[in-house]
């Protein structure tokens, strides 16, 4: 089995850059990810750390402890989802999970190359929206810092605790006579 403990969010990237390729390839291997009705509700918006202009003006939409470490990722990127569906304009009532399965295929491609992707909530909406001009239907859900971890991360991994199986794993058998 994949050892799924070996991805992790850093709470310090090593200020490299990463080429726009290797950012592509990435998304690609994402867009595998299964969608209700294969709707593929889901966008990323990038800005590399090569491109100043663009990544400062992503990082001042992130919150201002979030922008403290994902100033030195190798790229910025937003997580955007169409909340109606393309065929018939009907709500989607599964965008925003669809856009997650993404984002979470994201991680593991990117781990694939060496990369780890760091997840936000804390970053402003509606200047998300202003910056990268959405129109109504699409929601911005992630921000996400992507680029390789620094030798010393802020927090160290001792953080990093998940619940017990019990607490999620429900096996249900057939009922006994
Ligand atoms: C939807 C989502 C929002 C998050 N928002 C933030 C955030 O704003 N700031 C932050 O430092 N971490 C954020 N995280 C990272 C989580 O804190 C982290 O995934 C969790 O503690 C588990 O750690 P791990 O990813 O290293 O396993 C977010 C993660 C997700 C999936």
């Amino acid at each position: 089995m994949i050892d799924l403990s070996v991805r992790f969010s850093p709470s310090a990237f090593d200020k490299s850059t990463v080429e726009e390729a290797e950012i592509e390839a990435i998304v690609r291997a994402a867009s595998w990810a299964p969608s209700a009705y294969n709707e593929q509700p889901w966008s990323f918006h990038v800005a590399l750390r090569q491109d100043q202009a663009a990544f400062e003006e992503f990082l001042k939409v992130l919150s201002e402890s979030n922008q403290t470490w994902a100033k030195d990722s190798s790229a910025l990127v937003f997580s955007v989802a169409r909340r109606e569906r393309r065929k018939d304009g009907q709500k989607n009532d599964y965008a925003f999970y669809d856009t997650g399965q993404a984002v979470a295929h994201l991680s593991i491609a990117a781990l694939s190359v060496g990369l780890q992707l760091h997840q936000m909530q804390g970053f402003v909406p509606a200047q998300c929206r202003r910056l990268l001009k959405l129109e109504t239907g699409v929601d911005p859900v992630t921000a996400i810092a992507i680029g390789r971890p620094a030798h010393d991360q802020h927090f160290g991994m001792a953080h990093r605790t998940r619940k017990s199986i019990e607490e999620f794993f429900a096996m249900h058998r057939e009922a006994q006579p």
